[in-house]
């Protein structure tokens, strides 16, 4: 995590309009049953209904609570998926999209449930959903995907003409009934509360460095406390402790969002999406004096590989102006999707495991799938038969995604090349204060940061996931990895996973 904790510079509306609490890190060696790592949705899902059913759990994650995607996301509640039911049919048959279906709908109806058992004041609202298409695109795809959704068993999705927006014309769209929407942190924090009030515990700013299997399991920290536990639940987003497997079948995307201020009761309480690619998604949340934020998101790019926040930003804001009355903005953040080849996250035992199990692959619908990850890990750890056990099972091969999981893995090889490229100044003099560059030095590329003050930082460029080389983000100042999605820090501490180490100093 880096310095203020978060997974980079940007703040969310959620973190400037949210607290979540703070607790103190692991300064001993414990044994539990449980020992989930990473405190965001997927994790603290999992722990609150594995506290419900009597187990003793414990939560390490190295930043504060939702300091990951978590506190990034912008919380549709939703189960009209991002990759649509129609493909979704063609990868996992008509069985695995609706039981996709299902369990998206039903993991909305717990997230529910357990907002009204905790009594969580977190702004939940059932809203409804559009999804409209591009000005001169064919409704056709629309049609397509409303006969997928009735045979999946969203048998409510209907075709209108347009969406119910008076500042402009979506076209025609389809209409997903009873979704819904949230503040995430808010709702994280009831989540810890009804963790703690069944003896669960939460430790913060404890990195795991070491992840084993086994019986027992065992997690290490980077201060070397142990926990000892019959299963471990890696919830990091991204899997830490595996190497390869997973990283193949899915891709990690940054993902951009502004905030506008729009005039109270100018925009309808709705989610809206279209089908640009990559897509916007929008919806209406509170700012801290409770006006009314249009949060708008999309423009999409593969992490590590683009460094051009301000245009996306700017093109965000201008897609926005175009269709609402927007005042001005308040809000710019961004975060990391992981993207996987056939559109369904990895639930379940890690491949090659019988003690540690993974929630990773959300694609954009991470509130439900980390949703999905809590009521499925609690039954598979408990010993409960659960139908979607298969379709969201990490083993599995995205074969009817060959093309996509082809092309992906090509680009990760291509990014290789960095190695026999020159750096991108030649020398630390020319980089400027606030930015970042990486140099030659040698055959060893170095990952140099000047600091606001003009210090220089320097660091190997060198990924510790699998050896790519990292790129400057200008706009969250880390160092992101073109491969994995791997992020770190201007002082070399791992953001976002694969990685679990940290950059290490600067080669000669
Ligand atoms: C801009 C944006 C918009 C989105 N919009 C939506 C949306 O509208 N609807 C939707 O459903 N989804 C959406 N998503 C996706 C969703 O937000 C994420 O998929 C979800 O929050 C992931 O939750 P998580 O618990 O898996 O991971 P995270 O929230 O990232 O939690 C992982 C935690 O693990 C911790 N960690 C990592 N490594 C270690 C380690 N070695 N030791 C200790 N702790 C560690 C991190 O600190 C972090 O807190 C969006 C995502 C983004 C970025
Ligand atoms: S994330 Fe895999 S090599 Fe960097």
């Amino acid at each position: 995590m880096s310095l203020n904790g978060e997974a980079g510079l940007t703040t969310s509306i959620w973190t400037a309009t949210g607290e979540t609490p703070a607790r103190p890190g692991l300064d001993a060696d414990i044994t539990t049953d449980v020992c989930v790592v990473g405190a965001g949705i997927a994790g603290l899902t999992t722990a609150y209904l594995l506290a419900c059913e009597g187990r003793k759990v414990v939560v390490l994650d190295d930043g504060p609570i939702g300091g990951g995607e978590t506190g990034r996301t912008t919380a549709h509640l939703t189960s009209a998926l991002d990759d649509r039911y129609h493909e979704l049919e063609r990868m996992h048959g008509e069985v695995g999209a609706r039981l996709a279906a299902e369990s998206h709908a039903a993991a909305i109806d717990r997230i529910e449930a357990i907002i009204r058992d905790e009594a969580i004041a977190c702004d939940f609202e059932r809203v409804d959903g559009y999804l409209f298409v591009q000005p001169d695109a064919s409704t056709e795809q629309l049609i397509l995907e409303r006969e997928a959704c009735h045979r999946v068993g969203l048998s409510a999705v209907t075709l209108l003409e347009r969406a119910p927006l008076g500042s402009f014309d979506t076209g025609s769209c389809l209409h997903f009934p009873n979704q819904a929407q949230f503040h995430p942190l808010r709702y994280l924090e009831g989540l810890v509360g009804g963790l703690e009030r069944r003896g669960g515990r939460v430790f913060l700013g404890t990195h795991a460095d070491q992840i084993e299997g086994g019986t027992p399991a065992r997690v290490t920290t980077a201060l070397g406390h142990v926990v000892t536990a019959q299963t471990i639940v890696v919830a990091t987003n991204t899997p830490v402790q595996d190497i390869v497997t997973i990283h193949t079948k899915q891709m990690a995307y940054r993902t951009f969002v502004v905030g506008a201020n729009v005039p109270a009761g100018s925009v309808p309480k709705i989610l809206l999406w279209d089908t640009a690619d990559p897509y916007h998604y929008v919806r209406l949340a509170k700012g801290a004096d409770g006006s009314a934020v249009l949060v708008v998101g999309g423009e999409d790019h593969k992490a590590g590989q683009e460094d051009d926040a301000e245009e996306r930003w700017a093109r965000l804001e201008s897609w926005a102006r175009e269709r609402f009355p927007v005042e001005s903005i308040a809000y710019r953040w961004s975060g990391q999707v992981m993207e996987p080849a056939d559109g369904l996250a990895f639930i379940g035992l890690n491949p090659g495991d019988d003690s540690v199990y993974v929630a990773t692959g959300d694609s954009g619908n991470g509130m439900t799938h980390g949703t999905i990850a809590g009521i499925l890990l609690t039954d598979l750890i408990v010993g409960r038969e659960n139908a979607w056990a298969k379709v969201y099972d990490p083993s599995r091969l995205p074969l009817r995604a060959l093309a996509k999981y082809t092309q992906e893995n090509l680009n990760t090889a291509a990014q290789f090349k960095d190695w026999v490229t020159p750096g991108e100044v030649d020398s630390v003099s020319e980089i400027e204060p606030g930015s970042g560059a990486i140099v030659r030095r040698g055959v060893a590329k170095v990952a140099a940061f000047r600091d606001d003050d003009g210090s220089l930082v320097e660091l190997s460029a060198t990924c510790t996931h699998l050896g790519c080389i990292v790129h400057f983000n200008s706009s969250e100042r880390s160092w992101d990895c073109p491969c994995h999605g791997s992020r770190f820090d201007v002082y070399g501490r791992v953001l976002n996973g694969p990685a679990i180490s940290n950059l290490g100093p600067a080669e000669e």
